[in-house]
């Protein structure tokens, strides 16, 4: 049997320590880099870094390109993070059991450390030095891949749904819409980007893709779920915010039954789509499985 909590304390301690080193290189601003440094180091769970190394390992490839696309993709969602507790999106004021940026820091700190963060992560990713054609290649789809992603058609896309759409009511098919841009773009990116630096195969890649889909939708269901049932000193961040702010969600719109059903199938579609890799996925699909009992 697999056993998953190793394994991501290995991979956390190994996105850690390349963050870390970014961060000791990076020369700026003080109070810009200690605010950068405080939310990127926080204490977040590392999936999207960890997905990418999994899917690279899935694919039967090695690592040492894809240790920098994962540092990249962390560094865009704590971006993003930091963005979506501002007091003009969502006003939280607790993230990853820590002060949010702009509590610790201030308003225009915060939004500074989101865009030193969103920017700094393309500069990771364009800083690589490839050694043959295919691999450069392979960078430029990532890159293109990843700012799809992460910018207007996707996770932008999908903070815009979700602010402007608090107080109103949509429907089943305009929530999905919401959470698969706003959390599962991201994700999507993540596996991908891991799989094209192993040199995964296009029909390996299509497959990922379904796992990725399903298990970023999962994940937001379950992050909805949490905001209403889960215990705030786990989560690190305040509960009954979403009713609160009258946001659109899973359980507002489903109940939280049904919406546990729901991310069950969802998981079901993901590992099905990983019918025919070998061992060398077992990561990804405990990861699938740990989406739905997560309690942070
Ligand atoms: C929280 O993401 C925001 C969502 C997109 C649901 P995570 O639950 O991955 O947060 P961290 O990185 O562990 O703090
Ligand atoms: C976060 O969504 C999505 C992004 C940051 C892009 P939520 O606003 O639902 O997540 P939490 O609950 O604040 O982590
Ligand atoms: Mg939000
Ligand atoms: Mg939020």
């Amino acid at each position: 049997m697999f056993d998953l909590i190793p394994y991501l304390e290995k991979k956390q301690k190994l996105v850690n320590d390349s963050l870390r080193q970014i961060i000791n290189h990076t020369i700026s601003h003080e109070r810009l880099v200690s605010a950068v440094n405080y939310s990127l180091m926080a204490g977040g769970k590392r999936l999207r870094p960890i997905l990418c190394l999994a899917a690279c390992e899935a694919v039967s490839g090695t690592y040492d390109q894809a240790i920098s696309a994962a540092c990249a993709l962390e560094m865009i969602h704590t971006y993003s993070l930091i963005h979506d507790d501002l007091p003009a999106m969502d006003d939280d004021k607790l993230r990853r059991g820590k002060q949010t940026c702009h509590i610790k820091y201030d308003d225009a700190t915060a939004i500074l450390a989101g865009d030193a963060l969103l920017t700094y992560a393309f500069q990771i990713l364009s800083s690589n030095k490839p050694k043959t054609y295919e691999q450069a290649a392979n960078w430029i789809t990532v890159i293109n891949n990843v700012s799809t992603a992460a910018g207007i058609g996707g996770m932008v896309e999908g903070q815009i749904r979700d602010v402007t759409s608090e107080g109103t009511q949509l429907t089943l098919d305009q929530l999905e819409k919401i959470h698969l841009l706003k959390t599962g773009a991201l994700i999507k990116s993540a596996i991908t980007s891991g799989a094209i630096l192993g040199y995964g195969t296009s029909i390996m890649i299509e497959q990922l893709e379904i796992y990725a889909e399903n298990i970023g939708l999962a994940f937001q269901i379950t992050d909805d779920i949490l905001n209403v049932e889960g215990d705030p000193r786990v989560l690190g961040k305040e509960t009954g915010t979403d009713q609160n702010r009258g946001k659109n969600t899973y359980p507002a719109l489903l109940g939280i039954s049904k919406s546990r059903e729901l991310i069950k199938g969802k998981i079901n579609n993901a590992l099905q789509a990983l019918d025919n890799f070998d061992n060398k996925s077992d990561p990804l699909r405990a990861i699938a499985q740990y989406i739905i009992v997560r309690k942070k």
